[in-house]
Parts: C-alpha cells; structure tokens; sequence
C-alpha cells in the first residue's frame, strides 16, 4: 500500500511542489500526496496543489486557539491517513498534542543548518552572524521551535556578495532535493532514532532483507 504524505504550508510551496514532483516521478516510492493543507487561504502553494490535483484544504486559524485549530488540522490528516505529515513552509507553531498526535511522524525544513539560526529569518541572521557556511535541515519535530533529531543537512557557501535573498534562493535550491531524500528514507523506514541521532542505513541493506 502506498503510503500518504499529509503537507502544511503557508506560503509559496515551492517545497510542496517539489515533493509533488518527486513522488510523481518515483524519487519517492510507494508514496501519494494524500493532502496539501494550509491555515492561509491566499497560499500560492494550495493554488499550486489544485492545479496538479491534488486535494488541498484551508482551515483558517482566525480566531481559534492553538489547541483548538490543531484539534481540527489533525482530524483533517487522520481522516486522509495519513502516514507522514510534511511541514514546507507552514509558519505556526504545533501545540503539544499535535506532536503527540503524530510522535515522529513529522517533518519540517529549515534553511539554516541547525542548531544554528532557528526562527524566522534564517538566511537573514546566518548572513548577519558572518557565518561562512549555512544550508538546510530536515528534523522530525518534537514540541520546541526548530529542535528536534535531524535526518538530513545539505550545506551551501556563502559568499561575501551575498544578499538574504541571493543566499535563500541558492538554500531553496538545496531544500528542494534535501526534502526529497530525507521523505524517502524516512518512508522507507531506513533509519533509526538513538537519542538525538537519526541513523540511517545504506539503501543495499535495506533491499537484502
Ligand atoms: C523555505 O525556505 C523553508 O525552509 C522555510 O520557509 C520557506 C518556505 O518556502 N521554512 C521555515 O523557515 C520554517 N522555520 P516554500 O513555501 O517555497 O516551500
């Protein structure tokens, strides 16, 4: 059975997009996007989910508390089954029973290499730090902002010309392939947490057994 990926986004869903693209083009197996969700109604990446067909749902935060809204954001995935909920871009906080809901079965990406730069703003602080190198991270996630046991990092220079802007269209590039592998290896179960260390196994093994 193929397994069901559940994406959050608030914004553009350049990364939603290229996991779309990856699952359509089998770089990740055995995989559906099952549903693309977001808490903004004038998120480009829902537009962008509706016209690939993909089924996308807004359910709008606006009034409600964090429990509240993720009470219904976590029947929505649940009713789709889904397997792993991907995080690209969505810009809220999950409450504790969201993490509890799907205990490492969450993914987010982020554009530093973590632990550094967490927030907002990532490229921006990396740049103003003076740091000679960032990247991206993709972590499970746990109940802190941007904390949990990394699965994959991709490194990118930066350069003194360097602007925020220049610097996170290159991490995008990045972000769009990191995602990708790292949805993979989790879906195909290759990895191990120990602690705060995500192992993963060499694809040969896996296919031996
Ligand atoms: C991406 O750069 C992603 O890493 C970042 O938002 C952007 C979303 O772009 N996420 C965070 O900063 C989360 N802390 P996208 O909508 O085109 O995928």
């Amino acid at each position: 059975m193929k397994k069901r990926i559940g994406v959050l986004l608030s914004g553009r869903g350049s990364n939603f997009e290229a996991l779309a693209e990856s699952v359509a083009a089998g770089r990740i197996p055995n995989s559906e996007i099952a549903i693309a969700l977001s808490n903004r109604e004038d998120a480009r990446g829902i537009e962008k989910a509706r016209e690939c067909g993909i089924e996308a749902r807004v359910i709008s935060s606006k009034g409600l508390e964090r429990e509240a809204y993720d009470k219904l954001v976590i029947a929505a995935l649940q009713e789709k089954r889904v397997d792993l909920v991907c995080l690209a871009g969505y810009m809220r906080l999950l409450s504790p029973q969201f993490v509890a809901a799907f205990r490492n079965r969450i993914l987010n990406i982020h554009p530093s290499l973590l632990p550094a730069f967490p927030g907002l703003e990532a490229q921006r602080q990396a740049l103003e730090h003076g740091a000679k190198f960032s990247g991206c991270t993709v972590h499970f996630v746990d109940e802190n902002l941007d904390a949990g046991p990394i699965v994959l990092q991709s490194c990118v220079p930066i350069e003194d010309s360097d602007t925020p802007e220049t610097l996170a269209e290159r991490i995008l590039r990045e972000e769009h392939c990191t995602y990708t592998e790292a949805v993979r290896i989790v879906l195909e179960g290759r990895y191990r947490i120990e602690g705060r260390r995500v192992l993963i196994f060499p694809e040969k093994a896996q296919e031996k057994k």
